[in-house]
Formats: C-alpha cells, structure tokens, sequence
C-alpha cells in the first residue's frame, strides 16, 4: 500500500528524531511491502524564520492531504522572548485546532530495565502501564475571550475554560473505548468540586457510564490524581482529563519511565476506535533539547515509537506497530543506550546508532 506522510520537523533535536524514524519507516516499508512518500514542511521557529509564521498554510495544506503527520519538536532560546508576536509553541496550537485533533493519547509504560533512570523507587514503578487521552482543542487553550488589558486598577488578563458537550462526549468516548480494549478501567480527572465546566464533565461521564457497563470508572479530582500519579501508579489504566490538567499530567506522569526520551504520542481526530482510518498527528513528548541539538546524541526512541502508534491508528497496520515497539524493547533488553539515560557499564550510542540499530532488528 502507498502512504502519505507529511513530516513537520521543526527545531532543535527534531530533525535527528524524525530522520531516524523516517529511515524504520522505509525499513518496515521494505519488509511489508508499503510505500510511503515523505513531504517535509515547516512549523515552529524555523518556520518563523523562514516564513515570519510559526505554521505556513502549505503545511497546513499538505497535513491535511497525508494519511498522517511526523512531528519532531519547536522551540528554543532563540525564540523565547515572552513578547515576541509570535512563537513557535504557536504553530503547535494551530496544527492541532487546523486538523481537528481532539484526542491527545499519550501510553505510559515503564521499561523494567529503566527503572533506575526515575527518581521514583522501582518499587512504586512496578507494573506501571497507563494510557492519558487529554482533550487538546478545548478548554483555556482555546476558550475566548483570550486577552489581556489595562485599567484603572492596572494590568488585567483572561483566559476562558469552555467546553460543550460535543466535546467533552467525543473524548470520553475514546477513553471509555480505549479502555475497554484494555482493563477496562477508567478514571476521569476533573475539578467538580470547584469548576463548572469541571461539573458538565462529570456528568457526562457518569451518563456514559451506563452504555460502558463493562468499564469500571472512578472520578478523581486533579489535585488528588496529581498525587496518586506518584504514590501509587500502577492503579491506573486509562485517564482521561480536559486540555490543561492533562498537559500538567502528563508531564508528572513522564518522571515515572524515567527519561522524556521514550515517550511517543499521537493526537487523533477521530475516535481510533471506530473502526476507519483516524488522521492523526505523531509526536514525541520531548521538548526540541537546544541544549543537544546538533550533537547526534538525541534519544530517537520516543519519535520511534510515535511511528508505532501511527501505523497502528492512522495506517490500520497493527503488525507492523508491534514489530517496531518489540525492536525498541529487544534494544533497551541488550543494553543500548542513548545518553539520556545511560549508566556505567551500558552501550552508549549516538542518535543515527539507533536509529539503524532498530531498523537492523526489524529486518
Ligand atoms: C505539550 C506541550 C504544549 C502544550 C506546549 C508546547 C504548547 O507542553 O504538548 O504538552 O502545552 O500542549
Ligand atoms: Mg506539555
């Protein structure tokens, strides 16, 4: 079969990852027989460089003709001057809302063999395999009035917290989904105790309960889930959160497997569920590393891993995903490391090491 795969590398360490997860791309095309056809295009500072915006319309254009996105990463000092009018965060924001992405998933599963690189003790990490769905078009990312303003009483800012019903059921309806192919236990983070959109959430989700009798759901308050997330992580199967609580989340929840290195995760327009091909947009958790660009030294596990989670909910093709996430674990099991997370006496190797290196073991 033949793919359309737009790659937006952006900056920093994003352009080493996505290379390398290009080049397991071509390697898995080989073996089972795909074709795929990359279009490089802009986002983020290089962009904003090049083009005076952090996401040109041809980017925008070509995304929405692909079967799905490559994303490496945006930003860096160069671009950070909080009163720039416009960063490259922006265009993160805007591929989202452009493509419809609603669903951001983002797997959590601790490799036994990393458990060293957590600050958490490897007692607490065991067991620890968890799926967020954070709602990622909504909520105060988006919510207007966005503004700020001066008065009498000086400086004044807002920032709005909406949601609908549509949206918040159409995400609930992945995690209720994606929990049921799972073990079938969702916990659904709010602030219902203080927050009305929190409330309508809350609501929804307990209506929906009752179609998903198979799902066992609890409600956790935020702050509560924030602490739960270290204390006890293995409870949890799938959670679903709005926009902010979840991108706060998700963030704690990546201190569990250690290194930001080996988190993938993809952002759907659709319910990956539902049976059809879901346009979606691949990313690793990382941030762009000005620290490491250019050095070869980047972990490309997690953009590696991003590509698993593209063949198996934009392209449908389920062996190939499980080919590439058993290579990446058969590498870390033989004691290859990127930098990142290496100790004394492992196989430390560069960005393009392992990248062939996965590639090797999938042929
Ligand atoms: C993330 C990031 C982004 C977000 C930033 C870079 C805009 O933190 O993907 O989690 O807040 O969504
Ligand atoms: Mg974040």
């Amino acid at each position: 079969m033949k793919f359309n795969i737009t790659v937006l590398d952006g900056d920093g360490i994003g352009p080493e990852v996505t290379r390398e997860a290009i080049n397991v791309m071509e390697t898995i095309g080989e073996k089972y027989n795909h074709q795929f056809i990359f279009t490089h295009e802009l986002i983020g500072g290089i962009s904003i460089d090049q083009k005076g915006t952090a996401l040109p319309q041809e980017s925008i254009i070509s995304s929405k003709k692909s079967d799905a996105v490559l994303l490496g990463a945006v930003g860096g000092p160069k671009w950070d001057n909080p009163s720039a009018p416009v960063r490259p965060e922006d265009g993160l924001l805007a591929i989202r809302k452009e493509l419809g992405l609603f669903a951001n998933i983002r797997p959590v599963s601790v490799f036994p063999d990393l458990t060293y690189s957590s600050t958490l003790k490897s007692e607490t990490l065991n067991g620890v395999d968890f799926v967020v769905i954070r709602e990622l078009t909504g909520g105060l990312y988006f919510g207007k009035p966005k503004r700020r303003w001066k008065n009498t009483r000086g400086r004044q800012a807002v920032d709005t917290m909406r949601y609908s019903e549509k949206e918040i059921r159409r995400v609930l309806k992945v995690g209720f989904e994606m929990a049921r192919i799972r073990n079938k236990r969702l916990t659904s983070v709010d602030k219902a105790n203080v927050l009305e959109t929190s409330r309508l959430w809350r609501e929804i989700a307990i209506e929906m309960s009752n179609e998903y009798t198979d799902v066992a759901v609890d409600h956790m308050l935020v702050d509560t889930a924030s602490m739960q997330l270290v204390r006890n992580p293995s409870q949890f199967d799938v959670i679903v959160t709005e926009n902010t609580f979840g991108d706060i989340l998700t963030d704690e929840a990546s201190v569990l497997t250690g290194s930001m290195g080996m988190l993938p995760s993809a952002s759907l327009a659709q319910v990956p569920m539902e049976g059809t091909k879901t346009m979606g947009l691949y990313e690793p958790i990382h941030g762009s590393a000005p620290d490491i660009a250019g050095k070869g030294i980047a972990n490309p596990l997690a953009c590696i891993l991003s590509i698993a989670l593209l063949f198996r909910y934009s392209l449908r093709l389920n062996e190939e995903a499980a080919a590439i996430e058993n290579a990446v674990q058969k590498a870390i099991n033989e004691g290859y490391r990127c930098a990142d997370i290496a100790r004394d006496g492992d196989n430390v190797i560069s960005t393009k090491e392992m990248g062939a290196l996965i590639s090797s073991l999938l042929k």
